[in-house]
This record gives C-alpha cells, sequence and structure tokens, in this order.
C-alpha cells in the first residue's frame, strides 16, 4: 500500500472514534476560550499537534485554507476569526472526515466554511487566492513535502502568510531510532528537520521564515512504546531527548514590490 492509501485509512478510521485524551502530543493544545465556543464533537475530533489558528493573527475579511482539515476544530475557529466578511476552507482527501467536519460546523452553526476533497499536493484552489495557509500536523504525512509548499506558496496572495503546526527533528538522528519515534508520532512519511523545513520553504519561493517549538517530547513521553518496539530505551534516550518537537511554522510570500532601483521606480 502507498502513504497515501495508508494515510486514508488511518485517518478514515480515526474520523470515526474519538482522541484519546491522555495522548502527549494531541491533548491540551486548544484554550477553554476556544475549546467552549465550538461544539464537543469537533473538539473531541482534534488529531493535531499544534493550534495554528492561535498563532496565525487572523482578522475579519481574511480568506484561511486549512492543509488536512480532519474533523474541522481548526477550520471553524478560523472561520469565526475573519468574521465578518472572510472564509474558511477546509481541504481533506479522505471522506469520512469531510463527513466529519462538515457535521462539526453544522453542529457549529457556522455558515463562511467550505470543505473541498482534494491532495494537499495538489490543492483545488486559484493562484493568489487565499490569505493565510494553515495546517495542523499533516504536512509531516506527505511524501512530497517540497510540492505541497509549491502549492501553498500558489495558492497564497502576495504577502499571504503560511502558518503550521508540524513535527520537526532538531539535529541529527540515528534512522532506526527516527523511524520509531516518527512511528510513535504519527508521521507516516517522515518529519522533516528543521534546516530542511526553512530550505524547501525557501525553495518554494518563502521568505521571513522562522520556526518555533510549541511542544518538546521527552524519552519518558515515548518510553512504553519504544520498548514495545524491542529497543533499549535507555541506551537512546541521549539520542531522542529534545529532538522531537511540535513546532509552528511561519513563513511569508513575498508582495513582489520592485526593488528600488533609482527615483523613477521607487515613485
Ligand atoms: C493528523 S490529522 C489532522 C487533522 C486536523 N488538522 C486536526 O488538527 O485535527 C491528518 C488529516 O490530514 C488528512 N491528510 C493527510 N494527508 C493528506 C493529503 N496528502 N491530502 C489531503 N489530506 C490529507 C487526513 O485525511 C487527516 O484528516
Amino acid at each position: 500500500m502507498d502513504i497515501k492509501e495508508a494515510v486514508k485509512e488511518k485517518y478514515g478510521q480515526a474520523a470515526t472514534r474519538q482522541a484519546s485524551c491522555c495522548d502527549p502530543i494531541t491533548s491540551n493544545l486548544y484554550s477553554s476560550d476556544q475549546t467552549t465556543e465550538l461544539p464537543e464533537e469537533a473538539v473531541q475530533a482534534s488529531l493535531g499537534c499544534g493550534n495554528p489558528t492561535a498563532l496565525a493573527k487572523l482578522q475579519p475579511g481574511e480568506i484561511v485554507l486549512d492543509l488536512g482539515s480532519g474533523g474541522g476544530i481548526d477550520v471553524l475557529l478560523s472561520a469565526k476569526r475573519v468574521a465578518p466578511g472572510g472564509k474558511a476552507y477546509g481541504l481533506d482527501m479522505t471522506d469520512e472526515m469531510l463527513a466529519l467536519g462538515r457535521e462539526n460546523q453544522r453542529k457549529a452553526g457556522v455558515t463562511n466554511v467550505e470543505f473541498l476533497k482534494g491532495e494537499i499536493e495538489n490543492i483545488p484552489l486559484p493562484d493568489n487566492s487565499v490569505d493565510v495557509v494553515i495546517s495542523n500536523c499533516v504536512i509531516n504525512l506527505s511524501a512530497d513535502k517540497q510540492q505541497v509548499l509549491r502549492e501553498a506558496f500558489r495558492v497564497l496572495k502576495p504577502g499571504g502568510r503560511f502558518a503550521v503546526s508540524d513535527v520537526v527533528v532538531r539535529g541529527s538522528v540515528p534512522d532506526e531510532v527516527k523511524r520509531s519515534m516518527e512511528l510513535w508520532i504519527g508521521c507516516i512519511a517522515g518529519a522533516l528537520k528543521d534546516s530542511e523545513y526553512i530550505s524547501k520553504l525557501a525553495k518554494a519561493g518563502f521568505d521571513t521564515i522562522d520556526i518555533e517549538p510549541t511542544r518538546v517530547y521527552s524519552i519518558a513521553d515515548a518510553r512504553q512504546f519504544l520498548a514495545g518496539q524491542g529497543m533499549d530505551v535507555d541506551a537512546i534516550a541521549p539520542q531522542i531527548e529534545n529532538k522531537f518537537i511540535s513546532a509552528f511554522i511561519r513563513a511569508v510570500k513575498p508582495s513582489g514590490g520592485k526593488a528600488c532601483c533609482g527615483p523613477a521606480c521607487c515613485s
């Protein structure tokens, strides 16, 4: 089975179950101010690893696109922030997740939302049509991350913001250990190193790139899982400690103004 089919199967099943209360990655990401404004089911369906809407500084009138919107928690929060006049799109490739997102939208009574079926590697929106691209723990699932970043750049308006939560690796980790930690975190296609994320964003055309850690995973969090994988946890602990993080990744699509070359073109 290829990566995309494995991801669809996993999240198709996840859409019909509730998130675990005690998962160190997906739990306690949202403030009570945020969760009380949403239906309980939308909060329970959260499978992200951060809270991009809290950090993206959304404004009324803006158009937001959530890559891999799942049960829709970030789409619904964004839609409320950009009202009046704005709109939030949720893009997902898994039918069960789209159905869950639409059901949560209905329960929330939010109308400035549209869920789109499609892949984040091939976004079904025109060039220069979105003010802010958000995403919550989805880009690490893609086997072609450069293509995702190219597509995010294409759909953003000049000056538009990329504001994403994702799992990132800091520094070097031996391959076998990296793979086991990724299995624990759920990064099916592998997490990028922070330096790779920055260079791929720059290659896509972004500037003002910044990676801010929001949660650091400790060996204690992963101990039970790694021991179950046959790993000598005490021996590998120093190679893991503080290296796997959830991060808020920001970048801007340049507004395309002419560089100043003299009095004529600066006027
Ligand atoms: C970890 S869940 C996160 C869901 C949501 N962002 C949240 O915070 O609850 C990943 C979601 O991304 C979707 N997804 C994964 N890879 C995708 C791709 N290549 N194109 C579109 N959707 C994708 C899955 O169907 C799933 O709903």
